[in-house]
């Protein structure tokens, strides 16, 4: 989301745990690495990392894989391209990139038509495809036999459900008119074009997908009703003045090992305001970002809910992670409050000794990553009619300048999160989650976005797209406006376990203006979105903030974009550009590898270095993906497939 990393460059975690920085091994480190002269595989080393974790021979574009029965191929076999700024998507020689769905395509077919001038109601926005598409999953039709009982497709590949975020809205966009003059029709159109969209997808014969209609096909909004659950959904804060509706500001997200699709809240803060700007806010509500007077967005001047004063408790209703049955079009959405409340990216499922652990990452800057690990085996609680979700530990990482790292537990009545410090029970613990995290001791890190797993490892990867926490060994450069990815293993391979080893896979940026920078392959800079296919490639997307993007450190870097890496040897080669004022979000595939889904999120924003549209002048920055010269710009999903059908990426 650029229009908050302009915010996020500024707000930092103000707790200010900085244990790490004082340490004079960290500062050895930084000083070799901020030289230029050793690079990531000397951050390795100084911090001890294992030598199973140390950096492999940098390899070529011959490097392979071991295929069946011994057989080597080669991991990537695309030749890269190069960085764009024009109004399109590119894709390297053999491949397409098809629009999919773009914002305000009905998601019944005898639903309300898209208008290009964006006069639909907001009633007609709540049945159609939201705005600014985010992170998603492909669930197969026959995931749990669901059309096989139905009489449907048994195609594992050719057909399923797309569920994916709308993170948020463009005020001079969404509305004919824009926001200068707030409504509650405006108010209440922008929150049915945020949520969660759900709509069936299909192969087409010659190749192609187009979007169908299912008894699946739904969208879940900022008015949809929501339940709680877990330890804290009977905690005073969340008993607001309305019954309990809606998500929003719907980043990334994960899916369950049982089927399910978990959307995570992120900057919902901004949606919060009053109209009373000279009170002085609480100091937690000055730790999740909660300001007095207008908040960005506008929806407290015309829905009392949104405004602090108003229904002082309604924001801590937000910050969850939300979980979706997206094959049962009447299930209310969970806000599983046993995985806490922050600003969540992401939640990536795994499984470990039958238990389910779920990886999130805060992104602010100065925040933290946690893992939450459930009591019982996922498939004993739920034998037990219970959520697996509801029951369980949640953690905070401590990463040690030695390459090694510690979950510290975020248990009341543990450590300092007692009665006698000012404790009242778990609730108040996952309620104020980012205070439970400052007073164990967690580290601050550069904006953790995307956290995902390496199918073939088992080792956690986490982007941290730009920030000044550091230097610190994890977040080894002080000024970070180019971000890196670090990965870490947990000990014994056991992910309910408390210790882990780290390294940093790569140092971001343009080479030719930061030293530092450890890439082989094609500069990029803010990594965000991350997606491993089943044979291992790590592909990478990037989100430079629209205050940034083309200026500066990032004058050479195009317009954003999507990489591959090979995680072995750490080669990175560019993919995909992006049309303008976009970032690059929501990787996730076919399990055949042979379809990529990807999503072109706020084409057309606001640019630093390219312009502003306004209602009178949508186009401003971009007209992508239809260019027509009566429209606008629209986030969109697009499907990238080999011309020969064989497996993208090779
Ligand atoms: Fe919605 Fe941190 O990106
Ligand atoms: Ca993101
Ligand atoms: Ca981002």
């Amino acid at each position: 989301m650029s229009e908050q990393l302009d915010r996020d460059d500024i707000v930092t975690n103000p707790s200010g745990n900085r244990h790490l920085r004082d340490v004079v091994a960290a500062d050895v480190s930084r000083r070799h690495v901020l030289g230029g002269s050793l690079g990531v595989a000397a951050v390795a080393f100084l911090a001890g990392a294992p030598a199973a974790q140390a950096s492999p021979p940098a390899a070529t574009t011959t490097d392979v894989v071991a295929g069946k029965g011994g057989r080597r191929r080669p991991l990537m076999g695309f030749a890269a391209i190069p960085v764009s700024t024009d109004d399109d998507v590119h894709v390297p020689e053999g491949y397409t990139a098809d629009v999919l769905i773009p914002w305000g395509t009905p998601v019944h077919s005898d639903g309300p038509r898209w208008k290009k001038n964006a006069s639909n109601s907001s009633r007609e926005q709540a049945v159609q495809v939201g705005y600014n598409h985010d992170g998603q999953h492909f669930f197969p039709f026959d995931t749990r036999g669901r059309m096989k009982s139905r009489g449907g497709r048994h195609d594992d590949h050719g057909a399923g459900l797309l569920v994916l975020n709308n993170e948020y809205t463009d005020p001079s966009l969404l509305t004919t008119d824009g926001m200068e003059k707030v409504t509650l029709e405006k108010v209440r159109k922008h929150q049915h074009a945020v949520g969660v969209t759900v709509i069936a997808i299909e192969q087409k014969k010659d190749g192609g997908w187009t979007h169908t209609d299912s008894a699946f096909n739904r969208r879940v909004h900022a008015n949809t009703p929501v339940v709680f659950s877990g330890p804290a959904a009977r905690d005073p804060r969340l008993q607001a003045k309305t019954p309990s509706r809606g998500t929003m500001a719907n980043c990334a997200m994960g899916d369950t090992p049982w089927g399910t699709y978990v959307t995570c809240e992120e900057n919902w803060a901004d949606y919060f305001g009053s109209a009373d700007t000279a009170h002085t806010p609480t100091e937690e509500k000055k730790r999740y970002g909660i300001e007095p007077g207008a908040s960005f967005y506008s929806w407290e001047k015309a829905d009392a809910r949104f405004d602090t004063d108003k229904d002082p408790n309604e924001q801590y209703r937000w910050g969850w992670c939300v979980e979706i049955d997206p094959f049962d079009p009447d299930h209310t959405p969970v806000k599983r409050t046993a995985l806490g409340r922050v600003k969540h990216e992401n939640a990536h499922f795994s499984t470990s000794r039958g238990r389910v652990v779920a990886y999130t990452g805060d992104d602010q800057n100065g925040e933290y990553i946690y893992k939450f690990v459930s009591r019982r085996p996922w498939r004993v609680a739920r034998g037990m009619g219970r959520s697996p979700l509801d029951e369980g530990t949640l953690y905070v990482a401590k990463f040690h300048e030695d390459g090694t790292g510690t979950w510290l537990p975020l248990v009341f009545g543990q450590g300092p999160l007692t009665e006698k410090n000012g404790w009242k029970d778990q609730g108040d613990v996952l309620v104020r989650t980012r205070r439970a995290a400052d007073a164990v001791g967690a580290t601050p890190m550069d904006r953790p976005e995307w956290i995902k797993e390496n199918p073939l490892t088992g080792q956690l990867y986490v982007t941290l797209t730009n920030g000044t926490s550091g230097p610190t060994p994890a977040n080894p450069r002080e000024k970070n406006v180019y971000g890196h990815i670090l990965r870490w293993t947990e000990r014994h391979d056991d992910k309910t376990g408390t210790e882990f080893d780290w390294d940093i896979f790569v140092l971001a940026g343009d080479p030719t203006k930061d030293p530092a920078v450890d890439i082989n392959g094609d500069a990029f800079g803010s990594p965000d979105g991350l997606y491993f296919d089943p044979e291992g490639r790590l592909w990478i997307a990037t989100d430079v903030s629209n205050s940034k993007q083309l200026l500066k450190e990032y004058e050479n870097l195009g317009n954003n974009a999507m990489l591959c890496a090979d995680p072995r040897t750490r080669e990175i080669r560019r993919f995909l550009t992006g049309p303008k004022g976009a970032e690059i979000t929501g990787i996730t595939g076919t399990a055949d590898r042979r379809n990529l889904f990807v999503n072109i999120q706020h084409p057309g924003e606001a640019t630093k270095a390219i312009g502003e549209p306004t209602p009178a002048a949508p186009q401003a920055v971009s007209s992508w993906p239809d260019h027509d010269p009566a429209g606008r710009p629209r986030s969109a999903t697009v499907v990238i497939r080999r011309k020969d059908g064989g497996i993208v990426g090779t």
